[in-house]
């Protein structure tokens, strides 16, 4: 496989004196759409903070873009390149799509080009033109996810971290919220998206990673995972 943007090895994560992820490993490729799955309290959201420097190791180590990744330094993973996508209701509801997308690119780099990747943005996801003069607030809440994931593109990063982004969602705006995820990934955007819906993760994904209680338990292409019986059993339902 070609270097990882984003290595993730063995790495013991908390809060404090308190450890709530053991012994973690996971990559993301160039290009790729990995996903990270597991139960409420598992342990995901703590991971994509160490990720986004948000918080330290505790062992181990955070690799991104071949640098390590130091403690309590978001602003310079975004800079970096590394965009966390804060899904739903995030926008500023009472001003337009547009001012919403070209607040989006606050890094000076991203500033220069804003007109250039809002063009190609719009050409991603053509809606986002349509509706460039509506109020976000406006907009359905698969629309405003769109908007949400176009909004963190305006930045040009070259990683997305997304969590749960079918969080409070009606089960039809989550597929479209998953369509407009692979759409990207398709660009070859590398992907990092934590969910508790294992299903629809596993619909899109290239590959995913299973976490129970602070320990990843199974990993593999997205395929396998839902051929698996654990999986099966555990997560889908079957
Ligand atoms: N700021 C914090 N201080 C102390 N403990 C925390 C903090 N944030 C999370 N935890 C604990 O760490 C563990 C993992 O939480 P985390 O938020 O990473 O799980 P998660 O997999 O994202 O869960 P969810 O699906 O509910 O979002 C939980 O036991 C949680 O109570
Ligand atoms: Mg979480």
């Amino acid at each position: 496989m070609d270097e990882p943007i984003l290595d993730v090895r063995n790495v013991d994560l908390g809060y404090g004196a308190l450890t709530v992820v053991y012994g973690a490993s996971l990559s993301v490729g160039p290009g790729e759409l990995v996903g990270l799955v597991g139960g409420n309290g598992s342990g995901k959201s703590t991971i994509l903070r160490a990720v986004s420097g948000m918080i330290g190791q505790k062992k181990g180590e955070i690799r991104f873009d071949g640098e390590r990744v130091a403690d309590s330094r978001p602003h310079r993973m975004a800079r970096r390149g590394l965009a966390h996508i804060p899904m739903g209701r995030q926008l500023f509801g009472e001003m337009t799509v547009r001012d919403n997308l070209l607040l989006g690119a606050t890094l000076p780099e991203a500033r220069a080009k804003r007109d250039q990747t809002l063009a190609e943005v719009e050409a991603l996801f053509p809606d986002l033109a349509r509706f460039s003069e509506a109020r976000a607030a406006e907009l359905s809440g698969g629309q405003q996810q769109m908007v949400a994931i176009a909004r963190g593109l305006m930045l040009r990063p070259r990683m997305l971290l997304m969590d749960e982004p079918s969080l409070g969602l009606a089960p039809i705006v989550v597929k479209e919220a998953m369509r407009a995820i692979r759409k990207v990934a398709n660009t070859g955007m590398p992907i990092l998206l934590v969910e508790q819906n294992v299903k629809q993760v596993l619909d899109i994904a290239d590959r995913a990673y299973v976490l129970e209680n602070g320990r990843m338990v199974l990993d593999g292409t997205a395929e396998d995972l839902r051929g698996d019986d654990r999986v099966r059993r555990a997560y889908l339902g079957i």
